[in-house]
């Protein structure tokens, strides 16, 4: 059994960096910060020497190409929704080749309920939804976030939350055209293969996904409904059971006032009424001015964060919902909609995003097995008791808390959910994710208060600090990350897609 020590700051604290939110959408020359969708001072590669903006699946052979035969380093990007300064190397010669223009959605196939689309690399969740609404199709429960590439959420393993149902993006893809390192336009189908293994969180690393053949669904309504419980209902709770019986569920957590509310999702009839729209990001000028001056206050003093977190959970409480078709606010449980509405959303009508407020956080997210995740949380929580016992009290600024998601078991050798690990832990039930915005503490040597402990836990692959990447190495399965990088060599044998995460998980040898 391998264990793995993992510090995990807790003196939690959303970091709130002043700076304008750009996204790059044209050609950019000279060795620049490619930023995330966070913008200036959140970079995702340090320095690249260009931004290219294709429009065809050919236009980006034809760069790799080039890029291939000069040895310059290409990473692939969608929308950006990264955390932290791990999507290049550090090779500031690195091209991106920014996907959000190739973006064709075309040959529909639906026979009985399911069936299949094809996407290109820069389709983005909401563009796909939208149009496989209109002819009467749906995504399945593997709906992630609003606004990012349905490519970039494969490459990485992105999930929404189930035990239930498959809920890792890369599992409802059929095939893939990936360009390789050599330029040329590879096509894999789904098998057991271990190219398809490493194709469905590859990290970027095989090449561009430059093209998607992705499961469907007959259009359906979903509702959604919110308890709120106590913080033992939960940790001395049935987890799995609390959560397994839905398409998709998941917690958030208020350590600061002992709650979690539990999120559930069900599949109701086509014709039920409702047109419940979701948005997780959307704020009012009002809103998000008054949560800026009231965080920047608590960066050195705890009582504006516990006054933050008991505002943010009385927000929470209520459904993050508006009608679709009047905008007007839901203002009971459960909701119901189409599905992608509910699922995810988006914007509400003349509303910006909350990071255009210049509220942004930093995060932390690792996997652990759903049978382990009492254990993990119980543990969370003393160290949570230990830092209030030494002055430092911890809480939970983020605007809806501390998300724990899940996920059923789905092989792939990077997968946060595979089961293929000789770790000795019981993985079966899947695996509960703990995804904790935490502060970064602007004082002294910076010192979070971490805390050792050992859970055989894996990491996000975009949502960590490179030391974090580091220390989770241990626990990672080593016959995976041989075998991973037996493909990866296949596809790339210059290495020219190599990534901060892809050197220190030793895979680009
Ligand atoms: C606010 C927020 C909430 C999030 N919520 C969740 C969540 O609930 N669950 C979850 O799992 N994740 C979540 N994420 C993480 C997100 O799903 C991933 O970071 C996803 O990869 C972002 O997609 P993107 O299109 O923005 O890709 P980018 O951020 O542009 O790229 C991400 C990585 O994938 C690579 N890449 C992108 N496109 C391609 C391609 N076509 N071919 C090969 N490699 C490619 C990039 O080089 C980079 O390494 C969240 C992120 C944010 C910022
Ligand atoms: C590839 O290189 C050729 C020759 O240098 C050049 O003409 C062409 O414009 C390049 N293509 C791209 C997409 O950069
Ligand atoms: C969503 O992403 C697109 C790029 O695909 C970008 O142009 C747009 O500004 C983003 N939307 C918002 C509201 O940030
Ligand atoms: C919603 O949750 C409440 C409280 O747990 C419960 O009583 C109700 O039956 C739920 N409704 C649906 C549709 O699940
Ligand atoms: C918090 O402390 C740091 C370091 O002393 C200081 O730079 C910062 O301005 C302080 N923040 C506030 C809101 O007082």
């Amino acid at each position: 059994m391998v264990l793995l020590s993992v510090a995990l700051a807790l003196s939690g604290s959303l970091a709130l960096f002043p700076g304008p939110s750009t996204t790059t959408t044209s050609v950019v020359v000279g060795a620049e910060v490619y930023n995330t969708f966070d913008g200036e001072g959140f970079p995702a590669c340090n320095a690249v020497s260009h931004v290219y903006r294709p429009s065809t699946v050919d236009e980006m052979v034809e760069l790799v190409k080039n890029a291939s035969s000069q040895g310059i380093p290409v990473r692939a990007s969608g929308n950006a929704h990264m955390w932290y300064d791990t999507m290049c190397s550090d090779d500031p010669e690195t091209i991106i080749i920014k996907t959000d223009a190739v973006n064709r959605i075309s040959d529909l196939q639906l026979n009985d309920g399911v069936g299949s689309v094809m996407i290109e690399a820069g389709a983005t969740f909401p563009q796909v939804a939208q149009w496989l609404h209109e002819r009467g199709a749906a995504l399945g429960y593997t709906l992630v976030n609003w606004n990012i590439t349905i490519a970039g959420a494969i490459a990485m393993g992105a999930h929404r939350s189930s035990l239930r149902e498959d809920s890792q993006v890369s599992s409802a893809a059929l095939a893939m055209d990936i360009i390789n390192g050599q330029g040329e336009l590879v096509h894999i189908e789904k098998d057991d293969s271990d190219t398809w293994l490493a194709a469905t969180t590859s990290l970027g690393l095989l090449g561009v996904i430059a093209r998607v053949k992705f499961a469907v669904l007959a259009d359906y309504k979903v509702f959604s409904n919110q308890t709120t419980l106590s913080e033992d209902e939960v940790l001395d709770g049935d987890i799995f059971g609390m959560i397994s019986p839905y398409v998709t569920a998941n917690f958030w957590w208020w350590p600061g006032l002992k709650k979690f509310h539990l999120r559930t999702y069900g599949v109701v009839d086509i014709d039920s009424p409702g047109n419940a729209f979701q948005s997780t990001f959307s704020v009012t000028p009002f809103e998000g001015n008054t949560a800026l001056t009231l965080l920047n206050s608590g960066q050195n003093l705890s009582a504006p964060n516990f006054i933050s977190e008991g505002v943010f959970f009385g927000l929470w409480s209520a459904p993050n919902f508006h009608d679709k078709l009047t905008d007007f606010p839901l203002l009971t449980w459960p909701v119901t909609g189409f599905s992608y509405d509910v699922l995810i959303g988006g914007l509400y009508p003349n509303q910006l995003p909350e990071w255009d407020y210049d509220l942004h956080g930093k995060t932390l997210e690792l996997a652990v097995p759903v049978t382990q995740g009492s254990a993990l949380l119980k543990r969370v929580r003393e160290l949570i008791d230990l830092a209030a016992a030494d002055g430092k009290p911890v809480t939970s600024t983020y605007r809806s808390g501390i998300n724990i998601k899940f996920g059923k078991p789905f092989d792939s050798f990077l997968g946060q959910t595979t089961e293929r690990t000789t770790d000795g832990a019981d993985w079966s039930q899947g695996a509960l994710m703990f995804d904790f915005p935490s502060f970064v503490p602007t004082t002294g040597d910076h010192h979070r208060y971490n805390e050792e402990w050992c859970f055989p836990v894996r990491p996000h692959w975009t949502k960590n600090t490179r030391k974090v990447f580091q220390e989770s190495l241990k626990n990672l399965d080593q016959d995976s990350l041989t075998r991973f990088a037996q493909v990866r060599k296949e596809f790339d044998p210059n290495g020219i897609f190599s990534s901060v995460v892809g050197e220190i998980i030793g895979v680009m040898n």
